[in-house]
């Protein structure tokens, strides 16, 4: 392997993407079909993740699958067939489209957990392609940010900067911190970064250090893999990603970055129809005539 320079070593270049989850809040859509492959409109919530990703600069996706997650595989997959049938009907703009959903300098990597025994032993089984003084980015695909700057590249400038780890936190209602990791930092403004002094997962409330929340963007110091090698189960009986992280405030260091931009959640139906209704709305192609539609429905059940 050719010699990297520390900075080259340091630059976030491998973003691993969890996708390996049950989705059991979606169910029955997802006993045989991954959540990630839901579309918002016609794009798999997958390919949202992959392209904010690559536009952060990555070049090694490494997808973390489960046993119903193979369509994850083929769809960032060529597929020769459909491009024939494609070009033989001058469906070029749709036939270049899909081949530029991975751009030729990117490769896909892919690992198998055999049991979803947490977000944390999730992350691991990407191990063997991450060094341990190699930062790299998680992504959760389920977490659908819309930003005019890409999360995860605001999130790679800011690491650029300092060098430190770094989760995208943002504030949720005091009830709902039972459902997140939970960062112990001071309040922080949109675009601002704080240390992070401790975290928590799913914390009742009269518990929690704060209600700024964990979301699915992180930026991670390679030897998290270590710790979670250790990590023994925590909230819900799962490895937990947030857990780990505790092991890096301090040294190497662990910040908090408040995101400047939308997050949905859309691993629980309710955030799915937020998501799918405001990119209707703000549909290049149909946007004016979802709004229409939305106003007369209101109006008929008024
Ligand atoms: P979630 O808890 O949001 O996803 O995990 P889930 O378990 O799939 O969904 P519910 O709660 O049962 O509805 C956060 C992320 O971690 C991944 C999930 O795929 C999701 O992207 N994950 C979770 C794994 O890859 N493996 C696991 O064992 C657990």
């Amino acid at each position: 392997m050719p010699h990297q320079s520390s900075a080259a070593r340091r630059t976030i270049r491998k973003a691993v993407f969890p996708v390996a989850g049950l989705g059991t809040r979606f169910l029955p859509a997802t006993k045989a079909q991954p959540k990630e492959m839901l579309t918002i409109i016609d794009k798999p919530i997958i390919q949202f993740a992959v392209e904010e990703a690559i536009a952060a600069g990555i070049t090694h996706l490494i997808f973390v699958i489960g046993r119903t997650k193979r369509s994850i595989a083929d769809h960032f997959d060529s597929n020769p067939e459909l491009d024939t049938l494609l070009r033989s009907k001058s469906k070029i703009a749709v036939a270049d489209q899909l081949n530029s959903i991975i751009p030729k300098d990117v490769s896909c990597i892919f690992f198998r957990q055999a049991e979803a025994l947490g977000l944390g032993h999730a992350v691991a089984c990407a191990a063997p392609v991450i060094d341990e003084d190699e930062p790299f980015a998680v992504l959760l695909a389920d977490d659908l940010m819309s930003a005019q700057v890409p999360v995860l590249k605001q999130m790679t400038d800011v690491f650029n900067s300092n060098g430190r780890s770094l989760v995208a936190v943002e504030s949720v209602d005091a009830q709902m911190v039972q459902s997140y990791g939970v960062v112990d930092a001071d309040l922080l403004a949109v675009g601002e970064v704080g240390a992070v002094r401790g975290v928590i997962e799913k914390p009742r409330p009269q518990y929690a250090p704060s209600n700024q929340a964990i979301v699915g963007r992180y930026i991670l110091d390679g030897c998290i893999m270590a710790k979670l090698r250790d990590q023994k189960p925590g909230a819900g009986g799962e490895i937990q990603l947030t857990d780990a992280l505790s092991g890096l405030i301090g040294d190497p260091g662990l910040d908090a970055y408040r995101f400047n931009g939308r997050r949905y959640d859309c691993g629980s139906k309710l955030g799915f129809l937020e998501c799918t209704m405001a990119s209707a709305l703000e549909h290049p192609e149909f946007g004016p005539r979802a709004r229409t539609l939305m106003q007369s429905m209101l109006n008929e059940n008024n």
